[in-house]
């Protein structure tokens, strides 16, 4: 049997390691992994930044809630979410119908050293700076901690240490 039959959604802001971790843990774990954003790209034949500019940011966060409603249908899985998925009400109400959240965090001078050479993040267009990603962070952590039913801080730790703790405090239930 599984360690996990349910979901484990990992929510954060961008460049707090939820890819990473999710890899980690579907294989520490044998869970299928689902990357939000990939799946996405996958389904509309589009990137993310083609999809924001074509169509706009509201239509990329109704792709998200479709996408979590699929995913719900059944357990054992482990999904990296995008970093705005969680800022929903009704994507956080899909995420529990299935799953347990985790919410990873990371100071905004990490997460500014993570994504500063990425391209693919509209959001962060024209703003690529720890000011800006410290004032949205600022901004989304009150629906980041109320979503989430396990917390747990990256800075300083590596990645098996991550996976380790997230897994003893899901155990923990
Ligand atoms: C977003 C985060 C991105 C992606 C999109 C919007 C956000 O995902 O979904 O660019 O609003 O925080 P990552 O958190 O995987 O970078």
């Amino acid at each position: 049997m599984k360690t996990f039959d349910y979901n484990i959604i990992l929510i954060g802001f961008m460049g707090t390691g939820k890819s990473t971790i999710a890899k980690k843990l579907s294989y520490m774990h044998r869970l299928e992994v689902v990357e939000m954003d990939e799946e996405i790209v996958r389904r509309q034949g589009m990137s993310i930044p083609d999809i924001f500019a074509e169509h706009g940011e509201e239509y990329f966060r109704n792709l998200e809630t479709e996408l979590l409603r699929d995913l719900q249908s059944r357990g054992g899985k482990v999904i990296s979410c995008g970093g705005g998925a969680p800022l929903r009400a009704e994507n956080v109400s899909l995420m529990k119908q299935n799953g347990r959240v985790v919410l990873l965090t990371a100071t905004p001078e990490s997460v500014y050293e993570r994504v500063k050479n990425g391209k693919n993040r509209p959001i962060l267009n024209g703003n690529m700076n720890v000011e800006y990603i410290a004032s949205l962070m600022e901004k989304r952590r009150e629906k980041y901690e109320a979503a989430a039913d396990v917390v747990v801080a990256t800075d300083g730790k590596v990645i098996w240490q991550i996976c380790e703790e997230l897994t003893q405090a899901l155990k923990k239930g």
